[in-house]
This record gives C-alpha cells, structure tokens and sequence, in this order.
C-alpha cells in the first residue's frame, strides 16, 4: 500500500478532474469542506478509522447524478484497487458513498461511525450561512425563483423524498433544510446543527419581515 499521504492526493486529483464540469453546489469546495469537517467530528468524536472518513468524504458525491462518473461504487473501486487499499476499507468508502444521499432518506448505518460521521459532515455544510448560500446558488442555477408565495408551505413537507424538486428555494428550506438537524447521527454534528439550525430559522424570520414589510399591520 502506498503512502497515506500519496493515496489522498491521487485520490483528490480524482475527484476533482470527475467534478469539473458540473454546478457550483457540487464544487470541489464542497468537497473541500466536508473533508475537513469529517475529520473533525471524528477527532472530536474520538472514534471511527481516519482513512476510510477522509476517504468516504473525498468520494461521497462520485456517482451522483450530477457527476461525469456514473457508477459511483466501480469507479471507487477500481481508483481504490490500484491504490492498494485493504477490501475492508474499499467496502466500507463504497457503502459510505451508496448510503449517504438524503433522497434515498435512509438512516446510516448504526454500525458505522465512519458513514455516520461523512454523512453528518455532508449534511452540515447544506446548513447555516454555507447552507443558504448553497441553497440559493442551487436553485439560480435550476432557474427557481427565490420565493413563491403562492404555494403553501407546509411543515412537514407535501412530498418527503423529493426536496430536489422544491418550487422554491425558500421552499427547499422545509422540503429539507430545516429537517436535518434532526438526523444528526453523532454528538457533535448535533452540537453544531443546532447553532446551524438556529442561524436557518433567524434567516427565515428576516426574510419573511421583509417580505411581507406593507402588507402586514
Ligand atoms: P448533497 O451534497 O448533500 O448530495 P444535494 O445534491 O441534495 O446535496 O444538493 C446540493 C446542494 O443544493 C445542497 O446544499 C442542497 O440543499 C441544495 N439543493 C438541492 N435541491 C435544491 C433545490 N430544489 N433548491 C435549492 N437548493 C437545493
Ligand atoms: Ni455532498
């Protein structure tokens, strides 16, 4: 096996060259973020095997619809083979990318602290300040109008499993935003998805203040 250190930056290079062309919500950034933040609940957490989180979180969106690559699991296991990693940690980064997605609306597995904390990581960083900006950039990008008044929000959503198809950015905020702090799966990515929450929900209040500012007494 190769030298961590190597196996990270052939790997990054991977995920990089398969996320050029595609949005800016999904940019290596992204990426980038919950890398760092994987690795950071598992230190705080103290558990939890730091090559397969720092793998899982480099690959966690390779597959995804909006990549090049198509068949997430044979691409990682074809980049991860040739790298000389162990099967036990192969298996483990493919179940991380196959199971995180919040439309599959699965719990991770109780077993795995790795696919828990890669998962509370990616979830993080659609929160808070990050969360909107990512929110917003999504849906400019898919041509949604930031609000649409005439549709009811409702709380819980209509169409659970379909938050990417919010009629409007404000709207994808209940379809999805503001149920994830609920889904924390470890202590500290409920820690600081409270404080994300919170940041949400003190958004919303302004925006509707200024939304409705005349029209309400
Ligand atoms: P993930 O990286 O967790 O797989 P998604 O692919 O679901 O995220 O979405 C990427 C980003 O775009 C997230 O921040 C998500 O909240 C946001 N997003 C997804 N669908 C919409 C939508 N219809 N309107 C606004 N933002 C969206
Ligand atoms: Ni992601």
């Amino acid at each position: 096996m190769k030298d961590e250190r190597e196996i990270i930056d052939e790997v990054s290079r991977f995920v990089m060259k398969a996320m050029q062309n595609h949005d800016s919500g999904h940019g290596w950034s992204h990426i980038e973020r919950v890398v760092r933040m994987a690795l950071y609940i598992r230190d705080c957490e103290g558990r939890g095997n730091r090559l397969t989180v720092e793998l899982g979180a480099l690959l966690h969106d390779v597959g995804d619809h909006k990549f090049a690559a198509h068949d997430g699991p044979e691409e990682i296991r074809k980049l991860l083979g040739t790298l000389g990693i162990s099967s036990e940690v192969i298996s483990e980064v493919i179940s991380i990318n196959e199971n995180i997605s919040f439309s599959k609306g699965r719990r991770a597995d109780p077993a795995s602290i790795e696919l828990q904390i890669v998962q509370d990581a990616d979830r993080l960083d659609a929160m808070g300040a990050i969360g909107i900006a990512r929110a917003f950039n999504y849906g400019g990008f898919k041509g949604n109008d930031i609000y649409d008044h005439r549709v009811k929000i409702t709380d819980p959503p209509l169409l659970p499993g379909t938050s990417s198809k919010s009629v409007s950015t404000i709207h994808h905020f209940y379809d999805k935003l503001l149920l994830l702090r609920d889904l924390m799966n470890t202590p500290t990515g409920r820690r600081l998805a409270d404080e994300r929450h919170d940041y949400m929900v003190r958004y919303l209040d302004q925006f509707f203040m200024e939304w409705n500012a005349g029209e309400e007494t």
